[in-house]
C-alpha cells in the first residue's frame, strides 16, 4: 500500500493498533508500512514494571508507574481481548485477578505470536511531530536513545498511543519543603516494604490511593491515613485506616486538615493522578484534558478534530481497558484502510459535542460503567472486531463494584464467568491478603482444586 503511518507507543494501545493491521493483513487486505516508535527496550507500556524513577538510563522520563505486588484490580474477565481469551493464552482457566506479571504475560501473548515486533523501534523516543499542509504529511522526530541521533521521517497518519499514566499531578502543600521524612507521588512508589511499620497519609481518593494504602497495609504499614479533595472512598476500612478531608499543611511530622484534625506520619504519597502530556505534539494538534469519560477534541474518542490523520488511542479514562483499545484500534485502522468514512468536520464535531454532553450528565460509577459499554459498542458496530458482549462485561464491572464496596481487602478473591469462553474462573489457591509472591510462578501454581465462589 502507499501509504505510511506511525504509531508513537508499544504498549497496550500502540499493540493493539499493530494486532489491528496484523489482523487485516492476515484476512487479505493490503496494509500501509508502519513504524511504530517506542522509547523503552521492550514492548508492554505501564506493564514493564521498573526499579528505575525519575530518568532513564537516556535521561528520558521513566514512563511505568506500576510497582511491585501490584495485582490487576479489576475481573481479568472485563479486560479480555475478543481474539484471544485468557484460557487460550494459559492453557486452563486462571483465577480472575492475576497480578502484574501474569497480565503482562497475557497482552504480550497476543503479540507475540503475530509478526509485529518487526514493526518496532524500540530504544527510540518521539520528540516532536509537524504537519505539513502543503504535503498532507506529518514530520516525526525521533531520538535514538542508543545512538544519541535524531531522526526526522514522514508519515501520512500518526497514531498517538502513549499513555496518560505516566507523567504525575503533583499539588503543593504547605510545608512539604521541611516534612523530615519521604514525599513521592504514586509515579515513584515502587515497593510496599519500605514502608513497613510506619503511619502513611495518602493524598488522593482514586485507585492509586485504595490500591497503595491497602497494599502498604498488608505489607506492614502501621496505619494509612486518606486524605480527599472532593469525597472519601467511604469503604468499610479496617482499622488502621481513616479517611480525613484534604490536608491543608504539614508542620514537622504533623499533617493538619480542613476538618481542624491533625496527625503525625513518617512518609506521604501523592495519589493525585497523572496529567495527559504530549510534549511532542505542537499547540494546534495536541490534546488537551483531564482524566474523564470523553475527553473533547475526538470524534469518536480517537480521531483529533484538529486533524483528522492524527489519531489518539486509550485517552479516556478507563473501566474498559485492553478490548476498549482494540475497539479502538480497529476502528481507526479501517478510518486509515479508507474503510470508513469519516463525515464532514462539524458533523465529528457535533457527534463528538453530544457524547461530551452525555457525559457530563453521568452520576455514578454504575453511569459511567454503561457510558463506556455504549461508546464501546458504538465503535464495535463499524468493524469486523470479533464480537463480545459488552453489556455483559458492563454487568462483572458492576458486580466488582458491589464485592469492592462489600469487602475492600477481600474483593479480589472473587471468581467471575468469561464472557468469551463461559467459564467460571477458579478461586486463588491463597487468599489475596496471604498472597505475598506476585510472581508468575507462584500465582499459576496450582495447590489444590477448590471450587470457586461464584459472583456473576
Ligand atoms: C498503576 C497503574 C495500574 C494499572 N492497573 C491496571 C489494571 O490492573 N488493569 C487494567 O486493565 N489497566 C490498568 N491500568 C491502566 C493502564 O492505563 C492500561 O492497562 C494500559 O497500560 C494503557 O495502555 P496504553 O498503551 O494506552 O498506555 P501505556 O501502557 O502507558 O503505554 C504507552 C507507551 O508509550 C511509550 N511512550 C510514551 N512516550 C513516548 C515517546 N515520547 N516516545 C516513544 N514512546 C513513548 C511508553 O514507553 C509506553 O510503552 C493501570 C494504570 C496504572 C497507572
Ligand atoms: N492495581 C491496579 O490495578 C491499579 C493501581 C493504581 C492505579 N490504577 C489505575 O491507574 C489509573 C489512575 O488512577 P489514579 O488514582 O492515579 O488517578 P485518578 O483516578 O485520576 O484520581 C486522581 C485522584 O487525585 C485527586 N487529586 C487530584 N488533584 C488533587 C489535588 N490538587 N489535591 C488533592 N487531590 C487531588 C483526585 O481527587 P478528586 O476526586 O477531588 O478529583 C482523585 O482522587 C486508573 O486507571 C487506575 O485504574 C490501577
Amino acid at each position: 500500500m502507499s501509504f505510511k503511518i506511525a504509531i508513537l507507543g508499544a504498549g497496550p494501545s500502540g499493540l493493539a493498533q499493530l494486532r489491528a493491521f496484523e489482523a487485516a493483513r492476515d484476512a487479505g487486505a493490503d496494509i500501509p508500512e508502519i513504524v511504530c516508535y517506542e522509547k523503552q527496550n521492550d514492548w508492554g507500556g505501564l506493564w514493564n514494571y521498573t526499579w528505575r524513577t525519575g530518568l532513564d538510563a537516556y535521561g528520558e522520563p521513566v514512563h511505568s508507574s506500576m510497582y511491585r505486588y501490584l495485582w490487576s484490580n479489576g475481573p481479568k474477565e472485563c479486560l479480555e481481548f475478543a481474539d484471544y481469551s485468557f484460557e487460550e493464552h494459559f492453557g486452563r482457566p486462571i483465577p480472575s485477578y492475576p497480578p502484574r506479571a501474569v497480565l503482562r504475560d497475557y497482552i504480550m501473548g497476543r503479540v507475540a505470536k503475530s509478526n509485529v515486533r518487526q514493526y518496532i523501534r524500540f530504544n527510540t523516543a518521539v520528540h516532536w511531530v509537524d504537519y505539513n499542509e502543503t504535503s498532507g504529511k506529518f514530520a516525526v522526530t525521533v531520538r535514538d536513545l542508543k545512538q544519541d541521533k535524531l531522526n526526522t521521517e514522514e508519515f501520512d497518519h500518526v497514531i498517538v498511543a502513549t499513555g496518560h499514566f505516566s507523567t504525575p499531578n503533583v499539588p503543593y502543600f504547605e510545608g512539604l519543603e521541611q516534612f523530615p521524612g519521604r514525599v513521592l507521588h504514586a509515579h515513584d512508589f515502587r515497593d510496599a516494604c519500605e514502608f513497613k511499620g510506619k503511619d502513611l497519609l495518602l493524598i488522593g481518593s482514586s485507585y492509586s490511593a485504595e490500591d497503595i494504602g491497602t497494599q502498604c497495609h498488608k505489607y506492614g504499614a502501621k496505619s494509612v491515613t486518606f486524605s480527599y479533595r472532593s469525597q472519601p472512598m467511604g469503604f468499610d476500612w479496617p482499622e488502621s485506616f481513616t479517611e480525613l478531608p484534604l490536608l491543608t499543611e504539614v508542620i514537622g511530622k504533623t499533617a493538619h486538615f480542613k476538618d481542624g484534625t491533625s496527625k503525625k506520619v513518617d512518609a506521604i504519597i501523592l495519589c493525585t493522578g497523572y496529567q495527559h502530556h504530549f510534549p511532542f505534539l505542537p499547540n494546534e494538534l495536541t490534546l488537551t484534558t483531564h482524566n474523564r469519560m470523553y475527553p473533547e477534541g475526538l470524534y469518536k474518542g480517537i480521531v483529533s478534530l484538529a486533524n483528522p490523520k492524527l489519531i489518539f488511542l486509550g485517552m479516556q479514562d478507563q473501566y474498559y481497558t485492553f478490548n476498549m483499545f482494540d475497539a479502538q484500534a480497529w476502528y481507526a485502522r479501517d478510518v486509515m484502510l479508507g474503510r470508513i468514512t469519516l463525515p464532514a468536520d462539524d458533523a465529528m464535531a457535533a457527534d463528538s459535542r453530544e457524547w461530551v454532553a452525555r457525559e457530563l450528565k453521568l452520576v455514578d460509577p454504575v453511569d459511567e460503567i454503561d457510558f463506556q459499554a455504549a461508546y464501546i459498542q458504538d465503535l464495535l458496530e463499524s468493524t469486523d472486531y470479533p464480537a463480545f458482549d459488552v453489556t455483559a462485561v458492563a454487568g462483572i464491572f458492576k458486580q466488582w463494584e458491589h464485592d469492592k464496596e462489600a469487602d475492600i481487602l477481600g474483593y479480589r478473591n472473587k471468581s467471575y464467568r468469561s464472557t468469551l469462553t463461559g467459564t467460571l474462573a477458579p478461586a486463588h489457591h491463597t487468599p489475596w491478603m496471604d498472597a505475598m509472591d506476585d510472581s508468575l510462578e507462584a500465582f499459576l501454581k496450582v495447590k489444590q482444586e477448590q471450587p470457586a465462589k461464584e459472583t456473576v
